[in-house]
């Protein structure tokens, strides 16, 4: 079962490490540069949508033109220098030892009210743990609200799997076919039986905190029919040492074929995780 931990201030990194691949959900409180990263998140939403209300822009656009700003704003994010400094800042504040620390992009998620809007870009994710498609046991995931969330517009866990095997796609999906491009090939893969939700968790955390949890709990976007939209952003850390030793949370159900080591690159130097770089 998966337990949410709040702290304030920093952990220390293994300690941290090992909280998250015993299946804790972490939240860091009001981490100082989260703050100036909301801010500057907020006022490049702003720009891309040219709204005074970005929460609520759904509203001016039809869904063509909306999911065109939603990919120009993920775009721009993507590349942003500013906001990467400053959420690896962030982690950097809560602990995390950054010269050991590898990861992927920032990603910066939009869920708008409603179906309306949906597109690629815009889709809720179902039910999955992200080590079906890495196989990475040591991913760590961080996770973070720019506007004020609630529980009808979050992520949501399902502890009870963190050690309980689901039947899933994982075993057929191979990541190279989907580099080739294979037409057909699943996005992601997914369960192949009904989730009991029972065990449901949805974190409400607020702009400028952190929530950071293994990349093999098993979670989903919740649907959002809040009549405002939800932006969150999203890394993907390894620790190096831990990829080599082996540690990691559990492999309770993973069978995908490769292990996708050359997703992750140095935060600083960009170099590529050494189990990538060995292969
Ligand atoms: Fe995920």
């Amino acid at each position: 079962m998966s337990i949410l931990r709040v702290v304030s201030g920093a952990l220390e990194d293994g300690a941290r490490r090992e909280s998250v691949y015993g299946g804790d959900l972490l939240v860091f409180k009001k981490v100082p540069p989260m703050e100036e990263f909301c801010a500057l998140t907020d006022a490049l939403i702003r720009e891309v949508f040219q709204t005074g209300d970005p929460v609520r822009a759904q509203s001016e656009f039809d869904r063509d033109e909306y999911l065109s700003r939603v990919e120009t704003l993920q775009k721009r994010f993507r590349k942003d220098g500013a906001a990467r400094e400053l959420f690896l800042a962030a982690l950097g504040h809560v602990g995390v030892e950054l010269g050991r620390t590898f990861g992927d992009w920032l990603h910066l998620r939009v869920s708008p009210h409603g179906e309306e809007h949906a597109g690629r870009r815009t889709a809720k994710l179902g039910f999955h743990r992200d080590t079906w498609s890495s196989n990475v046991y040591a991913q760590t995931n961080w996770w973070a609200p720019i506007y004020p969330i609630t529980a009808g517009r979050t992520i949501a866990f399902y502890g009870e799997y963190w050690d309980r095997p689901l039947e899933n796609t994982s075993g057929g999906w191979d990541l190279e076919e989907i580099r080739a491009g294979r037409s057909g090939a699943p996005v992601v893969p997914g369960p192949t039986e009904t989730v009991d939700t029972a065990s449901e968790l949805r974190p409400v955390i607020e702009p400028g905190d952190l929530l950071c949890f293994s990349g093999a709990h098993l979670h989903a976007s919740v649907p959002n029919s809040t009549g405002v939209a939800r932006f969150s952003v999203e890394l993907r850390t390894v620790d190096a040492g831990d990829a080599a030793a082996g540690r990691g949370a559990p492999n309770v159900d993973g069978e995908a074929p490769r292990v996708a080591w050359d997703w992750f690159r140095h935060v600083d130097d960009g170099t590529l995780l050494p189990a990538a770089a060995g292969r």
